[in-house]
């Protein structure tokens, strides 16, 4: 097992990665603590879950919405949980997502922590802080910062997931490689049977090393007002995506990201060899690859994007394998750029 702590001038979030999730019953209060999970994490492993009330979401994206926020927060009055309780979060991405909100905003903020039971939320959502809902259909307008006191990331889960949740999951661990460890980068693409196998001491060792590259991308920037930026690489074209093409939030990513990478190219920032060890890795777990939103929808939805200012976007571009670099964007360029793309694919 590794314990990776987080530590921001406010916080400190213990990031366990490789445990068995009965750990948990040592990070909890013994009393006033809610469980905030979905149905189907529900009905896979309630029989683990410690003995506390449950609140269960209905599983997906649909769920991030302040409504169900609103109606978790009276669920966890009537169970009386005050400021001095907790809130657990077993799930996924959406749940993690949901509860990081529901414990900033409730009682003006209450402690929470969480079991990742996902590839996605365990080297991403669930680690740094960010929570939120959507605003119709923009995604995560409404939400805050606030860390969880500890995470528990168990691989064992990650083996059994749906493939479709596990590819999504990998994308987001592959775009960690690539704006930020090369080496990860070279393990992932030295051993893709391995991972494709989903072999247990294998995807310890990467989700720990993802999890470590953004703890510390966080420790040094957690408002996002620089360093953090990097993370969204790929999530400004794939957003979109993801909106318009309603696939999965790794997938639509992925194609995001091989965006970015062609548009790195473009711009002669990465060499033809880089932009193909990218795209073909991508390619290889077949990550890419969907339909495209057309350019009106594509413009419409980036000018949503929380990245921008005035006309510009502060878009993620790639220096190299394990090098990400921020500049503003016109969102004309990048529209340019993208127009060019529709064309030809
Ligand atoms: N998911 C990107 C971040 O946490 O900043």
């Amino acid at each position: 097992m590794e314990q990776i702590i987080l530590k921001t001038p406010a916080a400190r979030s213990d990031i366990y990665v490789g445990c068995p999730w009965k750990t948990v019953h040592k990070l909890l209060p013994r009393s006033g603590v809610a469980i905030i999970t979905d149905d189907n994490v529900m009905r896979l492993y309630g029989d683990r879950f410690p003995p506390f009330p449950v609140f269960s979401v209905t599983p997906g994206e649909g769920s991030k919405q302040i409504s169900v926020v609103e109606q978790l927060a009276g669920k966890l009055l009537d169970t009386g949980i005050d400021r001095s309780g907790m809130i657990l979060a077993i799930g996924g991405g959406v749940v993690s997502d949901i509860t990081g909100f529901l414990a900033a905003v409730y009682m003006r903020g209450i402690r929470f922590g969480s079991i990742s039971t996902t590839l996605l939320s365990q080297v991403d959502a669930s680690v740094g802080g960010k929570n939120g809902v959507n605003l119709g259909n923009v995604k995560n307008m409404i939400g805050t910062i606030r860390q969880p006191e500890f995470v528990i990331c168990a691989p064992s889960m990650v083996v059994s997931l749906p493939e479709d949740e596990y590819l999504s999951g990998l994308a987001e661990l592959i775009k960690t490689a690539i704006i930020g460890d090369s080496e990860l980068f070279d393990t992932i693409v030295q051993d893709t049977d391995g991972i494709a196998e989903r072999n247990e001491t294998l995807l310890s060792a990467i989700i720990a090393r993802a999890v470590r590259f953004k703890a510390s991308v966080v420790a040094e920037d957690e408002h996002e007002t620089g360093l953090r930026r990097i993370l969204n690489f790929g999530h400004t074209l794939g957003h979109a995506i993801e909106l318009t093409q309603k696939i999965k939030h790794g997938f639509a990513v992925a194609s995001g990201m091989e965006l970015a990478t062609w548009f790195s190219f473009a711009k002669g920032f990465i060499s033809e060899e880089e932009k193909g060890m990218i795209t073909g890795i991508l390619r290889h777990f077949r990550l890419t690859g969907t339909a495209m939103p057309c350019e009106d929808e594509m413009r419409r939805m980036i000018s949503h994007d929380k990245k921008k200012a005035g006309s510009s976007i502060n878009f993620v571009f790639l220096e190299g394998i394990g090098r990400a670099t921020v500049m503003a964007t016109g969102i004309d360029e990048i529209m340019e750029f993208y127009r060019n793309i529709h064309n030809s694919i």
